[in-house]
């Protein structure tokens, strides 16, 4: 199939190259123009970040198992995470927004609130139809207070800007955007986060898709996955194929944080957020419910 030209667009906005370009009459053009493979060329764009002041929260095991023959492998039983105390969720579970920013504000439930300069609660339309879930905040977060404001944060929104996705929580509902961290305060030096903090923080998360109630959600990074579909399978071998979180469609993808360090899986990226953009299609033409994993 060509590019359309919401693909080139998306291509462009996340800085990679496509064959054939637009317009180019070569017979390998015509050639895959006419419907033979196409590949995208990762490559940094102009003005991108440099890969090193970037929160690290994903470890290596992001570069995981690629291909078909990966994808074709089944999720494993055993769950990533220890699920959150029910009655931990139940304390959220009749929160509205204003009472679960609170909530989130005077948190005291795991060691991280010692470190933390303020809590980051999340950002975007308290109705949008996209959710974006990430792992925790880094140090320029913690500064501001807002999720996705550092390099990585740049990335994602040119990510975001490619699938027409804003998060100043303006525009169409379809454009709407709320991103939310697995975690709401910074790790000590960007470590991973703890199962532990994992577990108490959730609740949180799991309140603020309620609330939302998004069309679609956008799993970023290994943490991530691990706390929506409770399942430690690296990030290769889920992205690719839809999944669910309490009915709701899910892609995983890669953590723009390690994007930066790993340009190539750019391309990788950008064929889960097409993926996201045609699950959102088909839910507004009614088409989505089959085929899609089943999870938690
Ligand atoms: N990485 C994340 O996962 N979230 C942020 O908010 C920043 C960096």
């Amino acid at each position: 199939m060509p590019w359309s030209d919401r693909q080139r667009e998306m291509l462009r906005e996340m800085g990679l190259r496509v064959w054939p370009p637009a317009g180019s009459s070569t017979q390998l053009a015509k050639g895959r123009a006419a419907g033979v493979t196409e590949s995208p060329l990762a490559e940094p764009f102009a003005g991108e970040p440099s890969a090193t002041p970037v929160p690290m929260h994903d470890a290596p095991s992001e570069m995981a198992p690629q291909g078909a023959a990966a994808l074709a492998q089944p999720s494993p039983a055993a769950p990533a995470a220890a699920r959150p105390d029910a009655t931990a969720i139940e304390a959220v579970a009749g929160l509205d927004w204003p009472a679960l920013r609170e909530a989130v504000t005077d948190c005291r439930a795991c060691r991280l609130c010692e470190s933390r300069k303020q809590t980051v609660f999340g950002v975007g339309h308290p109705r949008a139809h996209w959710m974006i879930v990430g792992e925790a905040p880094g140090a320029q977060e913690d500064e501001q207070g807002e999720p996705f404001v550092g390099a990585a944060g740049q990335l994602l929104d040119s990510m975001l800007r490619a699938l027409g996705l804003d998060r100043s929580a303006k525009g169409e509902p379809a454009e709407r955007v709320f991103i939310a961290n697995t975690l709401k305060c910074r790790p000590p030096g960007n470590r991973n986060p703890q199962p532990d903090e994992m577990q108490r923080c959730e609740p949180f998360l799991v309140r603020q898709i309620q609330l939302v109630q998004p069309r679609i959600i956008l799993a970023m990074g290994r943490f991530a996955v691990q706390a929506l579909l409770r399942t430690s399978e690296p990030i290769g071998r889920l992205r690719g194929r839809p999944h669910r979180y309490q009915g709701v469609p899910l892609v995983v993808t890669y953590h723009p944080a390690y994007l930066l360090r790993n340009l190539p899986d750019k391309a990788r990226a950008w064929e889960d957020l097409c993926l996201a953009a045609d699950l959102m299609d088909a839910a507004a033409s009614g088409a989505v419910g089959s085929g899609t994993e089943q999870q938690r």
